[in-house]
């Protein structure tokens, strides 16, 4: 059989993405981790930044000398940069055979053969329908513990800076009972924790005549499939985070206790043109809820800097609503303009690179502040740990993750990948928590 690498860039939407599109080409190709050996070489790519762009150009150069070795090989790219450049991408980079966008991916075996025959192939389309729930995934480069399922596509929020809507479509909800039966297989092969994915997984809705489902009802479903299923779920929209959510989360151990909420700014005048729909007071009173209900809860969010027209004061709010929430974790951004989204058609891009770089720096080093302290209030605790893999840094160690999805390390012992260990937490760093098991 022929050999396919896949590389994926951007969220972890593209890492259950890729494992779709390996189970598509499944009957015609076996993954391999090689480029040398690989017949066809696919980049499951991200458009959100400029500069994450630009990193997927920079790969395209270094693989097109690899066609020059072998004459066979076959260049594909998937995903959002192929939905957002579209066939245009096959004219400024000659290395590329063919493109298929997010909703495309079942037409790649079409598209690859047309490829071989030399025709220039492209399946841009987006689907209002597509959610793929019939495919299997191919889970071909997992730890064999925790596993993404993807239970809805696409996004309708239209925040004024991303380019998401216009890349990945209209929103729409996969079918619960394949949602339910990938978790049960999952189980079933050893899996401990899934993580549903959605862009806006808080938005999940179905109605049939057998069922009429929003996001708590089937994550009870899916908690109750084991108490020795994690799960988990990302992304939430803090405008439609509810407490029906929350209180299932209490009611279920087995529901980790950590919520990703993306605040993207502190200032009222920013999340206005940000078109978040929310103002930071509603934001802290989501934050409020979730601490009266689950004391013990985890959150992380994302952070812009220098979004268009932000004033120091602006950028002060941001700080000082990082320091309210005090949030273990964030994913922390400089604002990049990106083409056909609002932000790009109504507002300036005027905060210069200088200052979006200093105040980014100011958030950065806010955050591993807030994130020591956070990992030091639990020096003393004992945790319940599942172990994913051995410590990068010692093969005596291994790690895993506690319900907050804290990274936690510990020695080895007699513990072994999958288990449950409860682990006294006695030193720590601000990315890790380090301990011994009872
Ligand atoms: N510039 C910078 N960051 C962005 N994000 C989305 N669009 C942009 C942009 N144009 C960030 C947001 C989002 C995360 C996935 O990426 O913080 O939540
Ligand atoms: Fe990147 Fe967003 Fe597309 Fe994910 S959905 S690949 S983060 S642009």
């Amino acid at each position: 059989m022929k050999k396919l690498h896949i590389e994926t860039y951007g969220c972890q939407m593209n890492v259950a993405d890729s494992e779709v599109v390996a189970s598509i080409l499944s009957p015609y190709y076996t993954i391999t981790d090689s480029l040398r050996e690989a017949d066809l070489i696919l980049l499951n790519t991200c458009s959100v930044r400029d500069n994450a762009e630009q990193r997927i150009r920079k790969r395209l150069r270094e693989l097109a000398s690899l066609k020059k070795k072998n004459k066979n090989l076959l260049l594909g790219l998937l995903g959002c940069m192929a939905e957002r450049i579209k066939e245009q991408l096959l004219e400024q980079e000659k290395a590329l055979d063919f493109i298929a966008g997010p909703d495309a991916y079942r037409s790649l075996p079409q598209l690859i053969e047309g490829a071989s025959l030399g025709n220039t192939s492209f399946n841009v389309l987006l689907s209002e329908k597509e959610t793929y729930d019939d495919i299997d995934p191919v889970r071909y480069d997992s730890n064999g513990i925790s596993a993404f399922i993807a239970i809805m596509r696409g996004c309708n929020n239209f925040c004024s800076y991303c380019v998401v809507p216009y890349t990945r479509g209209r929103e729409r909800s996969r079918e619960p009972k394949t949602i339910i039966e990938e978790a049960q297989n999952l189980f079933e092969k050893g899996f401990r924790e899934v993580t549903l994915l959605g862009q806006n997984v808080n938005s999940y809705y179905w109605k049939d005549v057998l069922s009429n489902m929003d996001f708590a009802d089937l994550v009870e479903k899916i908690a109750q499939i084991s108490p020795l299923l994690r799960v988990r779920y990302a992304t939430s929209h803090p405008k439609d985070i509810s407490d029906k959510l929350l209180l299932i989360m209490a009611k279920y151990p087995n529901v980790c206790h950590y919520i990703h909420l993306p605040v993207q700014s502190g200032s009222n005048n920013m999340l206005k043109k940000m078109n978040r729909v929310y103002s930071r007071e509603y934001y802290l009173e989501r934050i409020r809820k979730i601490k009266e209900i689950l004391p013990d809860c985890a959150i992380s969010t994302d952070i812009i800097a220098g979004f268009c027209g932000e004033t120091e004061q602006d950028h002060q709010d941001t700080l000082n609503l990082m320091k309210e929430v005090g949030y273990e974790y964030a994913f922390m951004f400089k604002y990049s303009v990106r083409e056909g989204t609002k932000a790009a058609e109504k507002f300036e891009d005027d905060i210069t690179e200088e200052l979006k770089i200093k105040r980014l720096e100011e958030i950065i080093a806010l955050q591993q502040q807030l994130s020591l302290e956070s990992n030091k209030r639990d020096i003393g605790k004992t945790v319940t740990v599942l172990v994913e893999g051995i410590s990068k840094r010692s093969d005596e160690y291994l790690f895993g993750r506690n319900s907050q999805n804290k990274v936690c390390v510990f020695p080895k012992k007699h513990y072994k990948i999958g288990d449950y260990v409860e682990v006294k937490i006695v030193k720590c760093t601000a990315g890790t928590l380090i301990g011994e098991a009872l």
